[in-house]
């Protein structure tokens, strides 16, 4: 595998295997790997040559009371768990490469993040395609996979490629989950063994209410079940996405209809 810490390491890298017509499938993450990122990793394979994966935290995404300093840093046993995945080029940029000139972005996220995730955290989608543009930018993938648990980022990324009429093709990846059906979460992380008991009840009642439509009573239930919060749980796109915390972890999950 091979480490690209600057965009001229890894264009090097990309262009070697793009002259041998290679097609580029490309994995963003934030790191602090769980099986659910390596599921990701395993979709870009089956429709790539060459996979890319990125790790970066991205400043942009963060408001300022938000977790960006305590967020989960563990790149030597990410780096090890990609290599042993298969793939090819790990990117690691710093802030500076990635924002040379600052982290003003021309580029906003557009409708589909208005609601939902927005009502919030009213910075996050920008921040997001402020960050996926460079990296799209600087990877050139032919195909790029996001997890379905962020339902509405993949929402948003797909209508950037569209708004910028960029010929990558986005794949939605199934959300991993543990046993208990808890959707895997590199926040998952920050929870205590009497709240994973509780995160474990968010899907239960997610999908219980896509069979009964019923969102009150669900998001009822989620309180019941010892959540402190409900940001939303609501239905858009033919699934119900929820949003609820827990002690100092906001854990999301969806489920279609
Ligand atoms: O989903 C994530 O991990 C992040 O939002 C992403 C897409 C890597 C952008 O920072």
């Amino acid at each position: 595998m091979i480490i690209a810490r600057t965009i001229d390491a890894l264009k090097t890298a990309i262009k070697d295997r793009r002259d041998n017509g290679d097609k580029i499938g490309f994995v963003p993450t934030m790191g602090a790997l769980h099986a659910g990122h390596l599921s990701l990793v395993a979709l870009a394979k089956k429709n790539a040559d060459c996979v890319v994966v990125s790790i970066f935290v991205n400043p942009t995404q963060f408001a300022p009371h938000e977790d960006f300093d305590s967020y989960p840093r563990t790149e030597e046993t990410d780096a090890n768990k990609l290599e042993s995945a298969g793939v090819d080029i790990l990117f690691l940029p710093t802030e500076d490469v990635l924002y040379p000139n600052g982290k003003d972005s021309d580029i906003k996220a557009g409708s589909t993040a208005q609601g939902l995730e927005t009502t919030f955290r009213p910075h996050f989608f920008d921040g997001v395609v402020n960050v996926v543009n460079r990296l799209f930018n600087a990877v050139t993938p032919d195909i790029a996979v996001f997890g379905e648990k962020d339902f509405q980022q993949l929402s948003v990324i797909r209508e950037m490629i569209e708004t910028q009429n960029r010929d990558i093709k986005i794949i939605g990846a199934p959300i991993a989950r543990d046993e208990h059906g808890l959707a895997l979460s590199s926040r998952n992380a920050y929870l205590s063994a009497d709240e994973l008991m509780i995160a474990r009840q968010l899907n239960v009642i997610i999908h219980e209410a896509a069979k009964t439509g019923d969102m009150d009573a669900a998001r009822d239930k989620i309180l019941a079940a010892g959540f402190d919060t409900v940001d939303y749980i609501e239905k858009r796109w033919n699934r119900v996405l929820a949003a609820a915390w827990l002690g100092k972890t906001r854990l999301i999950d969806n489920v279609a209809i």
